[in-house]
């Protein structure tokens, strides 16, 4: 079982850049481009919010027709840079998301279940899971309590020390979060973005990871008065492959790299023990 999760495409109407500078409909393409390559191919794909940045139906158009390549499964929350409807709108194909209120959603990939929960607070940049959606999720790993299981939403319940994201993190619904999922020990990842970096940390017992923006990232900064920048670092995805009762993660670059070369050592290789 291979579930990859991707995060923060950040699509903007066809020939526009985010602000002004990241490519996002390019990147996201060579995301896709990038999963369409894994060999084994992944059983479903994730993504953690941030679909688009403004949230315009243009945006979803973009993002709608890029998923529509991959042959499994797409499972997505919404981040604050999304919008309800139209997000909801844009996947109304997809039997998983409700037709109206939160888009929350349980759906089982093989014999994991995945719990998206929505901590979209519209027009804001931070993130709450609302009383239905805290009562979703106990509700349906009480359904399920044998099942592993993931949960994935867009804000990440902790603090990064990447201040100017700190103030915008779960800051609604974390204390909630980390009591059930304590109970919870079927839980075996919390599964963010909004951070767009590479991130863990322990919470409620279980992993929570935030995976990098298949776009641009933010700067590594952990000064307290570090501005709000974004650099073109390389962009990545997260690939949680479940095995023998156990998910293990692995980061992956989206974009080729030179290789893959053999190790592959002649005789006369300084230092090799065959070496005279
Ligand atoms: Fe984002
Ligand atoms: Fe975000």
């Amino acid at each position: 079982m291979l579930i990859a999760h991707i995060s923060d495409l950040h699509a903007r109407p066809k020939g526009a850049l985010a602000y002004g500078v990241s490519e996002t409909n390019l990147y996201a393409e060579h995301a896709v481009h990038s999963l369409l390559r894994l060999d084994p191919a992944p059983d479903c794909v994730l993504i953690t919010g941030d679909l688009t940045d403004c949230g315009l139906d243009e945006e979803y158009d973009v993002v709608a027709g890029l998923l529509a390549r991959l042959p499994c499964p797409v499972y997505a929350v919404p981040g604050n840079h999304d919008r309800r409807e139209p997000f909801r709108r844009a996947f109304a194909q997809q039997a998983y998301l409700p037709e109206a209120g939160p888009l929350n959603f349980a759906v089982s990939c093989g014999d994991v279940r995945i719990i998206g929960l929505d901590s979209l607070v519209a027009g804001q940049s931070h993130g709450a899971l609302e009383p239905d959606t805290i009562s979703f999720l106990e509700r349906s790993l009480a359904a399920e309590p044998n099942a592993p299981a993931l949960v994935m939403l867009h804000h990440p319940p902790f603090d990064t020390g990447i201040a100017h994201m700190d103030r915008t993190r779960l800051l609604t619904g974390a204390d909630e979060l980390k009591r059930i999922v304590s109970a919870n020990p079927q839980v075996h990842r919390i599964l963010c973005g909004h951070v767009h970096r590479s991130i863990q940390q322990m919470f409620g017992g279980t992993l929570c990871q935030i995976a990098p923006s298949v776009g641009h990232q933010v700067m590594l900064d952990l000064r307290d008065d570090g501005p709000s920048c974004f650099v073109l670092e390389p962009a990545g995805f997260l690939l949680h492959r479940f095995a023998h009762g156990e998910f293990v993660t692995h980061l992956s670059a989206v974009e080729r790299a030179p290789g893959p070369f053999p190790f592959i050592l002649p005789d006369d290789y300084p230092g090799h023990r065959s070496a005279a």
